[in-house]
């Protein structure tokens, strides 16, 4: 197994997933000098890789610039199920999106879980691919009627859901919508593998390689934090929530982080795949380690810089004991993804006035089956093929009634956050322990601090780099976390996730 400090996905992450320190991947370099292609992908998760290989695949020169390595966003700290069931999805977008959207949904999703499958099976990837049935289940009576109504919805969706009111899980449920032939995979030992493809087809790829600025044109100018410049004909921005966001997507999104792990039960652990219909939700699926069957458990979201994440930890270990009898817990982390005002992910133009540059984002935690058809509609945009589910998940589409509510309630939350978190922060640092950090002073002059295990005082400018909020320390993973579009930072200052490009600066 490798070594988890040796995974540059570590940079920032205290927490290391299961999948990060069980696939360690080929480490790619970083680009030092200019270039020239067709296309250039910024960004290695799921979308980014499938769709260099997509594109490498259709003859265009590609190159993939990743920031820190191929899985270190959210692809790599995901729990991993491949899936068209979505826990209580299709009855809502029916009803505030019409049947047709809801349709186009599954095809996609459907679609992604069979390109998924079929390029294992062509490149024979080894990684721990498991058909199963995915469940989404109430314990409450009063859940299930929105249960059965998922089923009724999913079916006209195209989706061969039933309702069963029995599962193999250790606690009694009301209903539960089943969908077989699901599946649940290691997704690094599949994306490090979806990269060598593209890699063989005469992809460039290179790691550690952040991008700090772009410029729309014939060709657009990317230029990357070590200087170096690239000149491309069309620029895929697949970092999650999208950076150079002109299209206002950290406003028609929200950021929610959640929490896993993975236990050794006393016991049988469960066969499928299954998410509660609780708020917040959480979720279950068996994963086969060299050590044996391991129960991982997810949940516990909330808006990313939010909350306590060692309460949501707490919270989700005890959730976990409750109902199955845990041995030991072996692995846990963090991540987070970015959830859509509309229920809808956007895939599309990034920037209004340019069919060059092009995103996908808001996957609803949900990304790996819709990232790989979202990563098709990308790739066909620059290849020049027609794609029928383009127009469905276009960013420039206009949802008003659907959208309108969110909208208007996550922007008023920023700006509460903009506001409020000048105003409420301790004045001094001096009563800081060893491993703390907080937010010290006021206004404009306000600071990160952190004391180090040394007791040394490491002090940042509090204001985060993308639109100015204060970030706030984050006890559990000790990083600086944005309440307000999701940009966290390492203790360092270093950008660990966007829509941020330029880290903390340094404050005496
Ligand atoms: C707790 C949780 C559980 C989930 N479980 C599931 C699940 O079971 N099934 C499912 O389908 N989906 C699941 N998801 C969602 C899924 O993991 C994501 O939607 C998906 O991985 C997003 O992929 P991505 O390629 O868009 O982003 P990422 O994987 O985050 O990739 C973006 C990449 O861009 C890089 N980057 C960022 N900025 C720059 C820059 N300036 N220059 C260069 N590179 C940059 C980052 O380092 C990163 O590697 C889950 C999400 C969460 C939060
Ligand atoms: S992420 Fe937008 S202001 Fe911090």
């Amino acid at each position: 197994m490798a070594e988890a400090r040796s995974h540059p996905g570590a940079i920032g992450n205290r927490f290391l997933s299961y999948w990060a320190k069980s696939a360690e991947g080929r480490r790619e370099p970083p680009l030092t000098e200019g270039l020239e292609c067709d296309a250039a992908v910024i960004g290695g998760g799921i979308v980014g890789v499938t769709a260099a290989f997509r594109l490498a695949q259709g003859g265009a020169s590609v190159v993939l610039l990743e920031a820190r390595r191929i899985g270190a966003g959210a692809t790599g700290f995901t729990t991993a199920k491949v899936s068209s069931l979505h826990g209580l999805t299709y009855a809502s977008l029916e009803s505030s999106l019409g049947e047709e959207t809801a349709r186009t949904y599954a095809e996609a999703n459907e679609a992604g879980l069979a390109e998924i499958a079929s390029l294992i099976d062509e490149h024979s990837i080894e990684c721990d691919f498991r058909r199963k049935p995915n469940f989404t289940y109430s314990e409450s009576e009063a859940g299930r009627s929105s249960v059965h109504d998922e089923a009724d919805a999913a079916r006209r969706a195209g989706l061969a859901a039933t309702a069963v009111d029995d599962l193999d899980l250790p606690y009694a449920v009301s209903a539960a919508v089943r969908v077989d032939g699901q599946a649940e995979f290691h997704p690094l030992k599949y994306l490090h593998a979806v990269a060598a493809a593209a890699g063989d087809l005469g992809a460039r790829i290179h790691e550690g390689t952040r991008v700090v600025s772009l410029d729309q044109g014939d060709p657009c100018r990317i230029v990357t934090e070590g200087g170096a410049v690239v000149r491309a004909g069309h620029v895929i921005v697949a970092t999650h929530l999208p950076i150079f966001d002109r299209g206002l997507f950290f406003a028609r999104t929200h950021p929610e982080r959640s929490y896993v792990l993975l236990a050794k039960l006393r016991g049988e652990v469960p066969h499928g795949m299954y998410l509660s219909d609780e708020r917040p939700a959480h979720s279950l699926r068996a994963v086969s380690t060299e050590d044996g069957e391991r129960l991982m458990v997810g949940g516990e979201s909330h808006k990313s810089g939010q909350s306590d994440p060692a309460e949501r930890f707490r919270a989700l270990e005890a959730w976990a004991r409750e109902r199955f009898d845990v041995e030991a817990v072996e692995h846990r982390w963090a991540t987070q993804d970015n959830m859509p005002a509309d229920g809808l992910p956007f895939i599309g133009r990034l920037w209004p006035f340019t069919e060059r540059v092009s995103t996908a984002t808001a996957l609803r935690k949900w990304g790996l089956a819709m990232g790989t058809s979202a990563a098709k509609i990308l790739a066909d945009g620059v290849l020049g093929i027609e794609n029928g589910w383009a127009t469905t998940f276009s960013p420039m589409r206009l949802h008003p009634i659907a959208g309108g509510v969110d909208f208007v309630k996550e922007n008023a939350n920023a700006g509460f956050h903009f506001v409020a978190d000048r105003l409420t922060r301790r004045t001094s640092a001096s009563d800081l322990s060893p491993g703390e950090g907080a937010v010290v002073g006021a206004g404009l002059r306000q600071r990160a601090v952190y004391r180090d295990e040394s007791g040394e005082l490491q002090s940042l400018s509090a204001r985060c780099t993308h639109l100015g909020c204060i970030v706030g320390f984050n006890s559990a993973e000790r990083t600086w976390d944005c309440p307000c579009h999701g940009s966290r930072f390492a203790l360092d200052g270093t950008v660990i996730e966007g829509p941020a490009v330029h880290g903390l600066e340094s404050r005496d």
